[in-house]
């Protein structure tokens, strides 16, 4: 089977020593050896979420992990808010609903953001809320929202502030209790740079607070309750319900520790300039990037077609001449817009030039006037 630089928005690219940890030799799940392992991904994970509160790993990928916290932080009947500017908010407010909360809908154009002034209106209107849901980075548009000022925003009005950051986490900047983020659920595959498998869920006492004041709660192992009970009744032995995929743990241990020793900021700021290079480059070739740039994705590019290319064909060429993978939009966008990921390994200019080039290539060769080497007038 051929192989392909994965540059989709997640899975990405796993660096070779965390992958290699997927064939070790299986251990427990439990005792003494796991309890280190696990402890010392826990560590991490809260160094990255920028937290001092609990953080779980959860068997599953990023919506296990929001369909867990909906269904332990909330009542039915409750009402929430759901910031919907694209496919991934909209899906937050389908699990709200999914669970029986009264969901009130707040829509934007997809590549519009949300700003703190959009809550403080749905607010007025709708004294009873419990609760904000925002997707930080929104991989169906490339924009992130501005979470800092959208929790500071929410917390004036003493909502929770529920944010799906999976695809955000580790390349975008994030600050979980300064920002006054309560929940924030990610998953492994991501910016994260491990494989798919695990969600990951951080979450503070202001959101323990409100779980223990929820009167009916449902499930067993979607319910963050048993996994607290599991996590203080066994911390030195099996410190959650049912067998967790050892391997997964130890890559994602791995992958941490090659993220914290790189250093979160220097981190964020790779992915940022990464960034600004990819968008430089297809903006100097005529493309339209969907997201305005104070608000653009540090660790993905969304790119309008508008009409110049046809986004399954660019897919095609760059995998057959290039050996590169990106995908295509989301939804109505599917034939619209192709969606770059340049997280982890990719926020390299050893993965973007290539891809840039390959987008030049593409462009001259479908007939397109591109002045050769306008994909890469980021890099001066
Ligand atoms: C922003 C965002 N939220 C949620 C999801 C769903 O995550 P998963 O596919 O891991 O369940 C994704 C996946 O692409 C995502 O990018």
């Amino acid at each position: 089977m051929r192989r392909y630089r994965l540059m989709i928005p997640g899975p990405v690219e796993v660096d070779p020593d965390v992958l290699t940890h997927m064939s070790d030799p299986l251990t427990a799940h439990y005792g003494e050896r796991w309890i280190g392992i696990l402890n010392e991904t826990k560590a991490n994970l809260r160094a990255i979420f920028r937290t001092s509160g609990d953080v779980f790993v959860v068997v599953g990928s990023g919506n296990t992990g929001t369909d867990m916290v909906i269904n332990s932080l909330f009542d039915e009947g409750d009402h929430v808010l759901a910031l919907d500017n694209g496919y991934f908010g909209h899906r937050l407010g389908e699990v709200a609903e999914s669970h029986g909360l009264r969901v009130t809908w707040l829509t934007k154009r997809w590549g519009s953001p949300f700003r703190p002034a959009d809550i403080d209106a749905a607010v007025a209107g709708a004294p009873d809320l419990k609760a904000v849901l925002v997707v930080h980075g929104e991989t169906s548009t490339g924009v992130a929202n501005p979470v800092h000022d959208l929790a500071q925003a929410a917390r004036k009005h003493d909502l929770l502030v529920v944010v799906d950051g999976i695809a955000s986490l580790g390349g975008e900047p994030f600050e979980m209790d300064a920002w006054g983020v309560d929940v924030c659920v990610t998953a492994s595959q991501k910016a994260l740079e491990s494989p798919p498998g695990l969600a990951l869920i951080a979450i503070n006492s202001r959101a323990w607070q409100a779980i223990d004041r929820c009167q009916g709660h449902r499930g067993w192992v979607g319910n963050l309750q048993t996994w607290r009970r599991f996590a203080s009744e066994q911390a030195d032995y099996h410190p959650h319900p049912g067998t967790i995929p050892v391997n997964n743990v130890v890559a994602l241990r791995s992958s941490t520790r090659l993220i914290l020793d790189e250093g979160l900021e220097a981190r964020w700021e790779r992915h940022a300039r990464i960034a600004r290079v990819v968008r430089s480059g297809m903006r100097a070739m005529g493309l339209a990037v969907m997201a305005d740039e104070d608000v653009a994705c540090a660790n993905l590019t969304v790119i309008e077609s508008a009409g110049l290319f046809n986004p399954g064909a660019l897919v095609e060429f760059l995998k057959a001449e290039y050996g590169i993978h990106i995908a295509q939009g989301i939804r109505e966008w599917f034939d619209k817009a192709v969606r770059i990921g340049h997280m982890g390994p990719n926020a390299s200019l050893g993965a973007i030039v290539p891809l840039l080039v390959g987008v030049e290539h593409f462009l001259r060769q479908s007939g397109h006037r591109v002045e050769r080497g306008s994909c890469l007038a980021g890099l001066t």
